[in-house]
């Protein structure tokens, strides 16, 4: 069968399209097209992203992006003289469409012109993320859902995210295939929108065991990079300068120290809200004498917050593995880029003797292909929903 995956919970409108097809023991997955239009030169000048200028921007990609992702897998096909989609059945997408007339606008004409490509499914984000970016993506899918006449799972972003750390490394474009794990198995997932510990008693069988109680720890970084005036995103300029800070370590007459927040908290909850408020008064106190805060001074407190994010996260995540005596660790999301959280985890694994698994490459921050990787297996379990069902989630969980 062929999905066609649609994400846009945050800044990246993604599309993918992939074949699967059933291997003796696991699915194989040929991908047709991995497509995506990034936000992040538009919403660096604000220093964040901004729900309803990403809600702009997904409205206006998807459509180019969906004729880019059927001609790159080979399913675009111009329709004849006859219309595909009847005036009565634009008039119906049209309405499922009323909250994102920019879209229709753009997808109507397409829809008209283009035969009926070869897709049995949909696969969206549904959640969680920002809700007015999510609902772009659904209405899309719902459109499409209408247009074609195809059925639509819905996606949770983070089994996306579990999804793209498993994708086995060493498999083909054509035969990609899913690395095959023990449980428990340990997701712990850091992104721009979330910080979670996540417990895997088998198989997409979830239990959320712990979450940050405010800033996700990509928010964090990239709050204290604004606050060390850096650019928006600020993970990897905070990683950079950490590592200069590294192998060239200044000494200061006052080191500079900040808090471990929650690390003996004896649960799996985060909080970097209080951090980041830490680093913006010693960055205040640090330049009410001298006005500009030096390059040294920047490297050193960016080589602190790491170590004092990365010390908490591999502190929860060794009494997780001895408490449920986990067999496997996940680690996924953008935060994963990190080289200095990779290699805390890397030695943790080989500490215990259990195996990890990292995204690679392009897959470690948001994409459609791992969405229409979990979509495969949402729909495989019979997760199909009636389109009009579908709902923008900003909150959804992972759990049962
Ligand atoms: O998963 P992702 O691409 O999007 C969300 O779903 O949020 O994660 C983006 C986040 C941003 O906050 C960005 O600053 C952070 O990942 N990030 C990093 C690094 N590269 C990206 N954080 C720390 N170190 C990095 N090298
Ligand atoms: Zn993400």
């Amino acid at each position: 069968m062929i999905i066609l995956g649609i994400e846009t919970s945050c800044d990246e409108t993604a599309l993918s399209i992939v074949e699967i097809t059933e291997g003796d023991k696991t699915p194989h997955f040929k991908v047709l097209s991995n497509v995506l239009i990034s936000q992040t030169s538009i919403h660096e000048q604000y220093g964040g992203v901004f729900p309803m200028i990403a809600k702009r921007e997904h409205a206006k990609n998807l459509t180019p992006l969906l004729h880019k992702a059927l001609e790159e897998a080979g399913l675009y096909a111009k329709a004849g003289v006859h219309a595909v989609i009847g005036t009565e059945h634009l008039e119906e997408i049209k309405t499922l469409l009323a909250r994102e007339p920019e879209l229709f606008t753009l997808l109507s004409p397409f829809l008209k012109q283009t035969k009926k490509p070869h897709i049995d499914a949909l696969a969206v984000t549904t959640g969680p993320g920002l809700e007015p970016a999510l609902w772009v993506g659904i209405n899309f899918a719902k459109a499409l859902a209408s247009a074609w006449n195809i059925p639509v799972v819905p996606v949770n972003h983070m089994e996306g995210h579990v999804v793209a750390s498993l994708l086995n490394p060493e498999s083909t474009q054509t035969a990609k295939v899913l690395q095959t794990i023990s449980f428990p198995t340990l997701a712990v997932l850091l992104s721009g929108g979330h910080t979670e510990m996540i417990h895997l008693k088998s198989w997409r069988e979830y239990e959320m065991i712990g979450q940050t109680k405010d800033d996700a720890v990509g928010e964090a970084f990239d709050k204290v990079a604004r606050i060390l005036g850096l650019p928006y995103p600020g993970g990897p300029q905070i990683s950079k300068l950490a590592e200069e800070a590294r192998k060239n370590p200044t000494k200061l007459e006052q080191p500079i120290q900040l808090p471990r927040p929650m690390l003996h908290s004896g649960d799996y909850s985060f909080s970097f809200s209080g951090l980041k408020t830490a680093v913006l008064y010693l960055v205040q106190s640090k330049t009410k004498a001298s006005g500009a805060l030096s390059e040294k001074l920047q490297r050193e407190i960016a080589r602190e917050f790491e170590d004092a994010v990365t010390e908490v996260i591999t502190a929860k995540t060794r009494a997780a593995i001895e408490q449920y005596g986990i067999q496997t660790i996940i680690l996924g999301g953008g935060v994963v880029a990190n080289t200095h959280i990779r290699n805390a985890f890397s030695q943790m694994a080989t500490e215990y003797d259990i195996p990890l698994h990292l995204p690679t490459g392009p897959l470690s921050t948001d994409n459609a292909l791992m969405i229409t990787i979990a979509g495969y297996y949402v729909f495989a379990e019979g997760g199909t929903v009636d389109p009009s069902l579908l709902k923008a989630q900003g909150n959804m969980r992972l759990a049962a």
